[in-house]
């Protein structure tokens, strides 16, 4: 249990002054009833509304962004919109940040958390953490090509990339791909297949570990990630046969 006051100024990006002023108006309620004591002890288990907006009480948040196209992998830019910016005010509290990136043209999965610990687990290439996208490709892919960018290759520039997995899920002259990687190297995926002759023209993030993009959410919306769902998420150490 923990003083309201000091609670909503964690989840926000208020201070405690200014929380304790929201408090006096009566802005803020507690299992539907106004409070005007900052003092009054709350728990995690206690619904908290500010303005009438439901407020998360918890420790961490973890959100999963179907992210669309246009938007930057960042918490705050002059010029684009963030994926931050998409956050709702029922989720927004300061300190969100995606974990891990995608390019501003790749739409799909995107984890955004306050939580750095977590971050760095899943996206530690040490870890494994395995992360699935779907390609569309400008020309047909060989199964020789194929094979070279699954044993991993060294790009013209010195980068390596570590062993993949990719599978055609749909030939023809601009195949659609499957690829599972462990790492997140600049522009790798369209840096692994331009290093086959080959371009990407489509990419989506669909699993990050163990869990997939929840195919209800829409594009530009979010969701918050269950416990049992983050535990999928760092049990996803090995590649897959993409039967999900
Ligand atoms: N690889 C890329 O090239 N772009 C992304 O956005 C993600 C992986």
């Amino acid at each position: 249990m923990e003083r309201l006051d000091k609670i909503l100024a964690m989840q926000g990006s208020s201070s405690r002054k200014d929380v304790k002023e929201m408090i006096r108006k009566g802005r803020v309620a507690v299992n539907g009833t106004v409070v005007k004591e900052s003092s009054l002890k709350i728990g995690e288990e206690d619904s908290v509304t500010l303005d009438g907006v439901h407020l998360s009480l918890k420790k961490h948040i973890y959100l999963m962004l179907n992210k669309p196209q246009g938007v930057v992998s960042a918490s705050d830019s002059d010029s684009d919109t963030t994926v931050v910016d998409l956050v709702p005010d029922e989720f927004y509290r300061s300190g969100l940040f995606p974990a891990g990136r995608l390019d501003k043209d790749t739409v799909g999965f995107v984890l955004i958390t306050d939580d750095g610990d977590f971050a760095h687990r899943i996206l530690s290439p040490k870890n494994h953490i395995v992360k699935t996208y779907e390609a569309k490709l400008a020309a047909p892919l060989s199964n020789e090509d194929r094979l070279m960018l699954q044993n991993g290759i060294t790009l013209s520039d010195g980068t390596t990339l570590k062993e993949a997995k990719v599978e055609i899920s749909e030939d023809g002259d601009t195949p659609t791909v499957k690829i599972q990687i462990c790492e997140g190297k600049y522009h790798q995926i369209k840096r692994m297949f331009a290093a086959a002759g080959n371009k990407v023209i489509y990419l989506k993030r669909t699993a990050m570990g163990g869990l997939r993009l929840d195919p209800s959410l829409p594009e530009g919306k979010c969701r918050e990630i269950s416990p049992e769902e983050l535990l999928k998420i760092e049990s996803g150490k090995f590649f897959s046969d993409f039967e999900q």
